[in-house]
């Protein structure tokens, strides 16, 4: 088995890492990640079948994660973990090696599930640094305690309390990929604060993009090539202006 050595870009700040990186092996197949994993995507599944449960017999007072309402509706879905598909995961790690990136930022991070896909890509990278972002604090709680699990603490920056203002500041010189997950309409507002540190290349995936047909539009005009994933994922890379 060859074994190289992590580089450092300095560019990006980040710490050099002390990981030799494998070429055959990844974080997403090894201990402790793998059986971590396996068990949240497992509970996010359950919990799936929860949501559904409760909106079928709550649908007045609940909120919409579409709309205005939405912080009602995340308060509601604070146990739930409202992931993305494993299949979407997957693209996160794929995206993030295959593109070398080593400043990633997200937007909702809930319980992890994707938190710790990108985390382990940087990690197999060589190192880096994500920003990731939740407003419901009894998510953060647990959210830094699979993080812990995973053994990832220091790729990973949590930044608690509304990504408006969490994003607002204190950002990568240049970022290379962005998830879009917490509330739909905010997607353009997420967007803009963040568009002025992206490079060509840079790559932005938005779960859930149906539910923001104002970000569609965005991304499907000037500045970007855009594609969907599976059926409600767009798939975007800066171009410039
Ligand atoms: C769809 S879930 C994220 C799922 C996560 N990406 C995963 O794959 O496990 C959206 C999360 O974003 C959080 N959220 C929504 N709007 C937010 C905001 N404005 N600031 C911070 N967090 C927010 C919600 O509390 C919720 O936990």
């Amino acid at each position: 088995m060859r074994i190289v050595n992590a580089t450092k870009h300095s560019h990006y700040g980040y710490r050099k890492s002390k990981h030799k990186v494998s070429p055959t092996m990844t974080s997403l197949h090894k201990s402790p990640l793998a059986p971590l994993l396996a068990r949240l995507i497992s509970e996010a599944r359950a919990s799936e079948d929860a949501l559904a449960a409760q909106r079928a017999v709550n649908t007045a007072d609940g909120g919409d994660p579409r709309t205005e309402d939405y912080r009602a509706f995340y308060a509601r879905a604070k146990d739930l973990y409202l992931a993305v598909s494993p299949e979407t995961a997957r693209l996160l790690y794929v995206l993030a090696r295959s593109s070398h990136a080593h400043a990633i930022v997200e937007f909702g991070a809930s319980f992890g599930v994707s938190t710790l896909h990108l985390a382990a890509a940087l990690k197999d990278n060589g190192g880096g640094r994500l920003i990731t972002t939740e407003f419901e604090a009894t998510k953060v709680v647990q959210l830094k305690r699979n993080i812990a699990a995973a053994g990832l603490e220091e790729f990973i920056e949590i930044r608690a309390g509304d990504a408006l203002e969490t994003l607002a500041r204190d950002l990568p010189e240049r970022i290379d990929l962005v998830l879009l997950d917490g509330a739909k309409p905010l997607y353009p507002q997420i967007l803009a604060l963040l568009e002025p540190r992206f490079g060509p290349g840079t790559l932005i995936v938005a779960d859930n993009a149906d539910m923001c047909p104002q970000y569609l539009t965005h991304v499907r005009g000037g500045g970007y090539i855009s594609l969907p994933f599976a059926s409600d994922v767009e798939v975007s890379m800066w171009i410039g202006d």
